[in-house]
């Protein structure tokens, strides 16, 4: 038997990492798994308790993160539960991304999601986007791809989208608000994101979403079977 494909893309908000892994997934035949919605639910659960940012107290995070049950149910669009309640457009919300990346810092949520994450892709495979996917949840899979883009063009993406499920905001907060998301996210101490040598970086600004798939499509199936 075959180990199960699992892809790994890392990289910054705004670079294209959903629609490529979900196109990918598709292509693949696997899973499609958004561990951002992970740390979303988590950050979620955290404003609808009542915990302001910053977060004073990380213990009481990992309490909370310890005590919910976060269901993901896979397909051609993956779907967020928290305590059975489907949470998928609620954790969408600017403020959400904000909390997400706050609690995705405390180490004990990321050791209860890391758990999960390999849980879930361990059986059947899957393509799975994030930080760490290639540096923490997999870091053994050959098939790492850190995707990236100028600040601006993933800035203008995302207040596309936040345009387009009609929650806009002035673009030049969703710039700024980005640039300190992923200076946090790089910087913080647990499991930072960080492209090493085992990645292969793909940029995504001048390409769309589909020639990008197309393109770690080609490389992920030569390295699963060279010469073949
Ligand atoms: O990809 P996203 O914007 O939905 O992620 C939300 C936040 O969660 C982001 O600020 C960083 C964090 N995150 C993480 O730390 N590790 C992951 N594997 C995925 C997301």
């Amino acid at each position: 038997m075959t180990a199960p494909v699992i892809v790994a893309i890392d990289g910054p908000s705004g670079a294209g990492k959903s629609t490529v892994a979900r196109t990918l997934a598709n292509r693949l035949g696997v899973p499609y798994i958004d561990t951002g919605a992970m740390y979303r639910a988590i950050g979620l659960a955290a404003r609808e308790q009542g915990i302001e940012l910053p977060i004073e107290d990380a213990a009481r995070v990992e309490r909370l993160a310890e005590s919910l049950s976060i269901g993901i149910e896979t397909g051609p669009e993956m779907r967020v539960f928290v305590n059975g309640r489907d949470v998928t457009a609620a954790i969408r919300e600017p403020e959400i991304s904000r909390y997400a990346s706050a609690v995705s810092a405390i180490p004990g949520v990321r050791r209860r999601l890391v758990a999960e994450q390999r849980r879930l892709a361990a059986e059947s495979g899957g393509v799975m986007e994030g930080r760490d996917i290639g540096t923490k949840v997999f870091p053994e899979t050959p098939h790492k791809f850190f995707l990236t883009a100028p600040l601006a063009v993933r800035a203008a993406r995302r207040a596309a989208e936040l345009e387009s499920r009609g929650t806009p905001q002035d673009p030049s907060r969703v710039l700024t608000e980005m640039e300190k998301r992923d200076f946090d996210d790089a910087n913080r101490a647990e499991s930072p994101l960080t492209c090493d040598e085992t990645y292969v970086l793909v940029d995504s600004g001048d390409r769309d979403a589909s020639a990008v798939a197309a393109e770690i499509e080609r490389r992920v199936r030569e390295r699963a079977s060279p010469g073949g």
